[in-house]
């Protein structure tokens, strides 16, 4: 059973991810698939579970929002990059303090595994000043229906009471796969928005659907 879901799940998945490659860039092509999908999700409606280049936080004193994102193969990196545009607020990539591998095949073990123990991968950097902040966009791919285990860690490490969080996911047709409901038990003193759901090729022209989310949210009034 299990064997025949990981085949189920590759053939989903592989379209987009090999359409997107997985070498951490920030942007993807963007083929015709028909998982993509785009829409926004209630947190009150929540459905039923690197290779990473660069960067640490690039944060500023005084902005009071914060995009918080982990991207294997690039596709959530570009939604963070344009809700940063939008928005101008700090952001801080969630880079494993020991890299993933570049190898898919390898890498949906790994994640599995990861999943099965209850992993807290560790972070390579940690954000300066979270208190300052009043709202954290957090993104992340769904991987096995799920957030990935270095989201735990994330949701974990930093203290979210009285702070708004605005989830956004990338995937290859899940959606949200019950993680809002997930963060808002993690994090029952911090209010949750609607999130922002893309699959994975609408993820490489995500200017519409951020500026509608964004509006939708009223984060940045
Ligand atoms: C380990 C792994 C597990 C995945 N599991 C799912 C899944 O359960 N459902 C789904 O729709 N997509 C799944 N995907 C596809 C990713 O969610 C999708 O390609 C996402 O856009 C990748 O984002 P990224 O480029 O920011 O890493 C999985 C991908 C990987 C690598």
């Amino acid at each position: 059973m299990k064997k025949l879901l990981s085949l189920l799940l590759t053939l989903t998945m592989g379209f987009t991810l090999a359409a997107c490659g997985n070498s951490g860039s920030a942007t993807s092509s963007s083929p015709a698939s028909v998982e993509d999908s785009t829409s926004l999700e209630s947190a009150s409606q929540t459905e039923g579970s690197s290779a990473a280049e660069s960067t640490a936080a690039e944060t500023g004193a005084g902005s009071h929002s914060l995009i918080v994102y982990f991207s294997w193969s690039g596709n959530t990196g570009s939604v963070a990059n344009e809700i940063q545009a939008q928005t101008g607020a700090d952001i801080f990539e969630i880079i494993p303090a020991e890299p993933y591998t570049d190898d898919y095949d390898t890498l949906l073990d790994l994640a599995q595994e990861e999943q099965a123990g209850n992993a807290r991968p560790a972070i390579a950097e940690t954000v300066p000043n979270f208190e300052q902040y009043d709202v954290v966009y957090l993104g992340y791919p769904i991987w096995w229906g799920d957030m990935p285990m270095i989201l735990y860690t994330f949701l974990d490490g930093y203290e979210f009471a009285g702070k708004t969080i605005a989830p956004f996911v990338t995937s290859g047709g899940s959606g949200f796969s019950g993680t809002i409901g997930t963060i808002e038990s993690m994090e029952p003193d911090a209010a949750v928005t609607d999130g922002l759901s893309l699959g994975s090729s609408a993820a490489g022209d995500p200017a519409d659907a951020v500026s509608e989310w964004l509006g939708s949210i009223g984060t940045e009034q």
